[in-house]
């Protein structure tokens, strides 16, 4: 099959085109770099030309709440569109889990908000909601440092190893679409506070993660559950234990 990867550069997308290839594929990355941009709607309508799947990893690059909105209300606008003139049979997304429980932070709103417009879009689809990755630890701890603090909610968090999102996202790709969502989460439940703790100190990065049950992540307040997912959720194998040895310094 053809597969367009919008993203298809960044860290899942480019994981992503790889185990497809390996699969025997027609695996295409699609970026801007390669002159395909969802903003402006350049390249998309070669690109989908003869295409069976577009997978969406793409991300915006501001996380503002009113830039990442933007982003990917346009971004998803203008590929829906292009799908549908191009007669895609399959269009996934990749999302967050947690995405409609916590509104109060800007970028799952948006993500929530690209999700709705995927509903209705009227191409076959599929919902790939993750959870946080294990290489986002640097973005997380970074977001939430003061000095020499990093001060962290208790959240409950389950992640995941972005090369198994990217396992379950090209296997939702060459399946038939779900038209629903699928939750994806590492084995493991823990607080977020312990996560980015483990992970600093293994890395000898001098910073101290104090655990603040009032501070917020993304702008949201999780709680125990808002960031873990449902009963129903496929568990990947890659314990923070395993993926820690072999990325002992950030990919970010
Ligand atoms: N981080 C997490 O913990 C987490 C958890 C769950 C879900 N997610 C979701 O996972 C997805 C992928 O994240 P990631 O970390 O793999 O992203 P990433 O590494 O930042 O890659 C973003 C990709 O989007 C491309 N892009 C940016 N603007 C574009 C545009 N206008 N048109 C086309 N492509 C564009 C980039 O191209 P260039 O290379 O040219 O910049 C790059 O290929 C996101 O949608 C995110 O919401 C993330």
């Amino acid at each position: 099959m053809k597969i367009v990867v919008i993203g298809g550069t960044g860290l899942i997308g480019s994981k992503v085109v790889r185990l497809l290839s390996e699969h025997g594929h027609e695996a295409v990355p699609a970026s801007p770099g390669s002159g395909i941009n969802t903003l402006t709607g350049e390249g998309l309508e070669e690109v989908l030309r003869d295409a069976h799947v577009v997978i969406d990893v793409s991300n915006s690059p501001s996380f503002a709440d009113d830039d990442v909105m933007a982003f990917f209300r346009t971004a998803t606008g203008n590929l829906i569109e292009a799908g549908k003139e191009s007669g895609v049979g399959h269009y996934v997304a990749l999302s967050v889990v947690g995405s409609d429980r916590l509104p109060e932070s800007g970028y799952l709103r948006a993500k929530h908000m690209q999700e709705g417009l995927l509903r209705e879009s009227g191409i076959p689809f599929s919902i790939v909601r993750a959870t946080q990755f294990f290489e986002f630890v640097g973005a997380i701890a970074d977001s939430a440092t003061d000095g020499d603090t990093v001060r962290l909610p208790d959240a409950g968090v389950q992640p995941i190893a972005a090369q198994d999102v990217a396992s379950a996202v090209a296997r939702t790709a060459a399946g038939a679409p779900l038209n629903g969502t699928v939750e994806i989460a590492g084995p493991e439940v823990l607080t977020m506070d312990e996560w980015i703790r483990t992970a600093l100190a293994f890395r000898k990065d001098p910073r101290t993660v104090v655990t603040d049950p009032d501070a917020r992540y993304f702008g949201a307040h999780p709680g125990p559950d808002g960031l873990v997912p449902g009963p129903d959720a496929q568990l990947a194998t890659t314990r923070l234990a395993d993926w820690l040895p072999a990325n002992p310094s950030p990919v970010e």
